[in-house]
This record gives C-alpha cells, sequence and structure tokens, in this order.
C-alpha cells in the first residue's frame, strides 16, 4: 500500500519492502540513521538488517555494519541488531541492554561521544556515511520530508550520505509538521552566531531539503516509537525533587533566580524526571526548557501552564505520553521545538541562555568528578549523552542522584570516581535524598566536607577515614591516598558491596 504521505511521484515509485531496501545496505557499510531517545528511529530497516546478518552469519560470510544515530533507539533498533552481531561499532549514544551487554563482552566496539560532537565529525568527513536510513512523517510534493519524532543528526547524515534510504511512518502524528525548526550553522569558514537568544526562538525551516536523487528506497511502516516507562516516583525520588527546589529557592532569595525565570536542562533517566514533576507545585511560573529530550514531566508541566516553551531535539516519553503527544501534536507544536542535535546542545546557545542543568550519574568522588558513564570504572552503562554539551557551559550545573544504588551495596559519593566524565571544575552542585552540596567557591577540602553530609549515612564513617587518613599522609592540594583511592570499588569487586568488611 502507498500511503498519500508519498506525494513526490519519484519517490513513489521507489516504495519497496524493507528486506529489498537493506539489500542497498554492505558489509563493511556505515550507516547513519534517524533516533534518539527511544523516538524517530527507523522501525523496518533494522529488522531487514538484522536478517540479513543472520543470513549471511549462517552461510560463514562476514556482515556488519558501523551505525551512528542520533542518540540511543530502542529493542527494535539497537536491541535486534545487537541479538543479530550486525553491528561492528556503535556511536555516539546507546542504552539498549543487549547491546550494552555485547559492547561490556568485547564483541562490538563503542564510542561515547558528546552528543553535539557527531554531526560536526560527520560534516568533517571524518565518518564517512555509506548510507542514511530517516524516518519521516511525510514526503511533499517536491521531495521534501518532514522528520518524525527526533531530529538528532538527520540534516548532517542526509547531507554527506552517498545512498538515502526513507522510512514513511504513518503511526506518526502528521501535525508533527510545524514542530520542527530546522536550522544547521554553515560550515567553517562561514559561521555565524547562531540566533537564538530565547529557547523557544525559531530559526529555520520545518522541513528538510536535500539532493533526492540519492534516495534508493522508500519504506512504508505503522509502527510506534517504544520507549520504557518511568519508574513512579518514589520516596527517594521526591526527596531529591524537594532537595533541588530547596537549591532554586536558595538561588531566587540570593538573587540569582528569579521565580519567573528558570531555564531547565534535563537529563534523561528517572531521577531528572521525578525533579521536573517536583516543579509543578513549586513557585515557578513560566518555566522555559532548552534540552535535549522532552520527558513525561515536561508534558505534565505544560499541561499544567507551568512551562512555556521546551526546546529539544527529540521526545524521550513513556509509551502513554507518545500516544498522547501523537493525538495531541498540534497543541504540542505551540509550546515545543524540535530542533538539530547540533544546535538543541550547543555549547553557544547554551552558556548565552543561562541554563540550569541537572543531570543524572553513576558516581561522584569526594571533589566533585562526575563519573556518568563507567560501573565501577570499567562496564559501560549508557553513555554521556548531553551531559558534557550541557554541564560545561550552564550558569549552573548540577547532579541528582539517589545516594545509593542496588539496596545500598553502592555508594554514589565515591573517594575517588572510578571514570571521569566531568571534572570537578564542571560541577556546581550535586543533590541526593540527604541534601544538596553547593560545590561553588569552594577549595577541595571544602568540597568534601560538603559531599560526604550528602552521602548515605551507612557510607559517611568510611568517606571521612579516608579522607582523614590520605590528609595525615601528605596534605596537599587535592588529597588522596593512591593506594586506597579505589577501594570501594575493590570492595565491590570481592564483596558485592562497598562498605568495609568488619
Ligand atoms: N552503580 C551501578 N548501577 C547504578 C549506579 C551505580 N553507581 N547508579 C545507578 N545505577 C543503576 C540503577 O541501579 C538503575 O539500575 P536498574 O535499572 O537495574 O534499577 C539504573 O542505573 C538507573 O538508575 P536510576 O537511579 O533509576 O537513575 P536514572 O534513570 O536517573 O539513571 C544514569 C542514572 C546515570 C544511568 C543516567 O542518568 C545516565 O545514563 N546518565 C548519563 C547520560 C546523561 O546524563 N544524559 C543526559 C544528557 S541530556
Amino acid at each position: 500500500m502507498v500511503t498519500d504521505r508519498i506525494a513526490h511521484k519519484g519517490l513513489k515509485a521507489k516504495v519497496m519492502s524493507a528486506d529489498d531496501a537493506a539489500s542497498f545496505i554492505k558489509h563493511g557499510d556505515t550507516v547513519g540513521i534517524s533516533g534518539f531517545t527511544g523516538a524517530g528511529y527507523p522501525k523496518a530497516l533494522p529488522d531487514a538488517i538484522a536478517r540479513r546478518a543472520k543470513f549471511a552469519h549462517s552461510s560463514g560470510e562476514a556482515y556488519a555494519i558501523d551505525l551512528l544515530s542520533g542518540a540511543s533507539t530502542a529493542p527494535e533498533c539497537d536491541g535486534v541488531l545487537a541479538e543479530a552481531q550486525a553491528v561492528n561499532y556503535r556511536a555516539p549514544y546507546q542504552s539498549d541492554p543487549i547491546m550494552r551487554a555485547a559492547i561490556n563482552a568485547g564483541k562490538m566496539k563503542y564510542q561515547d561521544i558528546h552528543l553535539s560532537h557527531l554531526g560536526m565529525l560527520v560534516q568533517q568527513k571524518f565518518f564517512d556515511i555509506d548510507v542514511a536510513i530517516i524516518e519521516v512523517v511525510r514526503i511533499t510534493e517536491d521531495g521534501a520530508i518532514i522528520p518524525s519524532s527526533a531530529v538528532g543528526n538527520n540534516i548532517e547524515f542526509l547531507n554527506s550520505a552517498k545512498r538515502v534510504i526513507l522510512e514513511v511512518n504513518s503511526w506518526q502524528s502528521l501535525d508533527l509538521e510545524g514542530m520542527h525548526d530546522l536550522w544547521m550553522l554553515p560550515e567553517l569558514p562561514n559561521r555565524i552566531p547562531i540566533p537564538i537568544v530565547n529557547p523557544g526562538d525559531r530559526i529555520g525551516e520545518s522541513f528538510i531539503r536535500f539532493d533526492i536523487s540519492k534516495v534508493v528506497a522508500v519504506v512504508e511502516t505503522d509502527s510506534p516509537d517504544r520507549n520504557a516507562p518511568f519508574k513512579p516516583t518514589d520516596e527517594i525520588s521526591t526527596q531529591i525533587a524537594g532537595n533541588f527546589l530547596d537549591f532554586l529557592e536558595g538561588e531566587v532569595a540570593a538573587g540569582r533566580l528569579a521565580y519567573d525565570g528558570y531555564i531547565m536542562q534535563s537529563g534523561v533517566g528517572n531521577v531528572p524526571n521525578a525533579v521536573m514533576l517536583g516543579l509543578l507545585d513549586s513557585k515557578f511560573e513560566n518555566i522555559q526548557a532548552y534540552t535535549e529530550v522532552i520527558q513525561d514531566g515536561m508534558v505534565d508541566l505544560i499541561d499544567a501552564g507551568k512551562m512555556t516553551v521546551a526546546s529539544a531535539t527529540s521526545f524521550s516519553l513513556s509509551p502513554e505520553y507518545a500516544n498522547k503527544m501523537n493525538d495531541n501534536a498540534a497543541f504540542y507544536r505551540n509550546h515545543i521545538v524540535l530542533r538539530p542535535q547540533q544546535i538543541s546542545n550547543h555549547p553557544e546557545v547554551v552558556r548565552r541562555l543561562g541554563l540550569i542543568a541537572s543531570n543524572g550519574m553513576i558516581e561522584a568522588d569526594i571533589y566533585g568528578n562526575i563519573n556518568s558513564t563507567h560501573v565501577n570504572g570499567t562496564r559501560m552503562m549508557n553513555g554521556l549523552g548531553g551531559s558534557g554539551d550541557f554541564t560545561r557551559h550552564a550558569y549552573i550545573s548540577s547532579f541528582i542522584s539517589p545516594s545509593v544504588a542496588k539496596n545500598g551495596a553502592i555508594s554514589a559519593i565515591v573517594p575517588f570516581a572510578s571514570h571521569i566524565d566531568h571534572t570537578e571544575h564542571d560541577t556546581m552542585v550535586v543533590v541526593t535524598e540527604y541534601g544538596y552540596a553547593d560545590l561553588r567557591g569552594l577549595a577541595p577540602r571544602d568540597r568534601v566536607k560538603k559531599l560526604i553530609s550528602i552521602a548515605h549515612p551507612d557510607y559517611r564513617p568510611q568517606l571521612e577515614e579516608y579522607y582523614e587518613r590520605a590528609a595525615a599522609h601528605s596534605f596537599q592540594q587535592t588529597v588522596h591516598d593512591l593506594t586506597q583511592a579505589f577501594s570501594f570499588h575493590t570492595n565491590f569487586n570481592e564483596h558485592g558491596t562497598m562498605l568495609n568488611q568488619k
């Protein structure tokens, strides 16, 4: 069935099955796909590529691609491809359990890249894109495309790919048209300031135009975006949200923030989502977001009239909220702008707008170095995503996390972070259910006290003991006892808990 979503005659003639389209993707190709945090990823081609890979492997042939995207996708994309061992190299972000296992087993390569960097690396031709597979809402009569629920690196992939496959997904609302703001920075040496001075500013087009002679296939689909639902807010996440709000209230009292003037960036995950729910009952009004993904909590803030506008590159919605967005896209496009991720995450705009950034973390050390990605220093969780793009450049950068993970076996505050994604120089505030540590203006030894005060009480004596022993041994600017700096992590490896054994 050829839907009326493909108005261009030449492209209509290119409609074929996903399996036929997959024949354009060869072993060793670099493939750039649409998709960002469970939204807007291709729904049919990944499965077809996985079938190709399995067939090739069963006949003793090699078949694997290098896969680039906006960010994570879904089980129907990263999951099936990893399961079929169809991916040799993946960047810039993923969060799929099967793919994570393959990465950590050394079966595929993964590079965790700042999300604002990947499109630039493609434009620099560092990555040579063989095929772009892009999900669209519709194709216009003159061959322009309307992206779906994620913009990501679509423009960079379409411009640099040798071959293009379009997936036209009828599940995506036609009313998404008008939500996108598609504008790219001119390439060097012709760069100009990005003309965004308010989060909701629109500076580009609502469609993408590219060289459609590169289109080798158009595939029709009718499949939902699939994201895991958020965990229901519990006592801990409610306390964290409360502490974050206390921090914001303190900023208002100090004159650094106004109730009407809060511009947020919120990271992915359950805890950042819970913080947004906390804002529903706060005194903050006319909240704006310049962020990477639209999560359930932001939709609630828009519905409650608390948030006027949110700029992002994609949705990261639970299934319930994805359906709600689809049914009401004509309303939400007045409050949401979806941009290319080079723009949604651009440091220049982040610094200009004065964001208050909050992201999740795996662990912070007693000086404020942050590990966002590696469990016990070696096992990749997801990736740093856009956290670096926002953290370094925000007006105030914060990290929020429960004080412990895995029923208390893992402390989120450790002597020395076992992997560092954000340095002590980037981290201004750390929030747990025990309060917030405002690290601004503090020398290392004063940071230690603040960070230990928000650690779980079970771990505080161990952290104090570590610091005091290290300081007694030799006082230097940043005190450490390198023989014991990873004692929490070695405890966990040996005993399944970071707690010292009696
Ligand atoms: N060691 C081991 N596991 C840990 C951990 C630690 N120190 N901290 C958290 N986890 C686990 C939790 O136990 C949980 O596991 P489960 O799903 O098996 O229950 C999982 O990580 C998620 O933790 P949760 O407490 O629910 O927080 P979250 O959903 O907010 O996620 C991160 C926390 C760090 C995983 C997440 O924020 C992340 O991937 N961040 C990096 C990317 C980023 O910041 N992106 C934002 C850019 S805009």
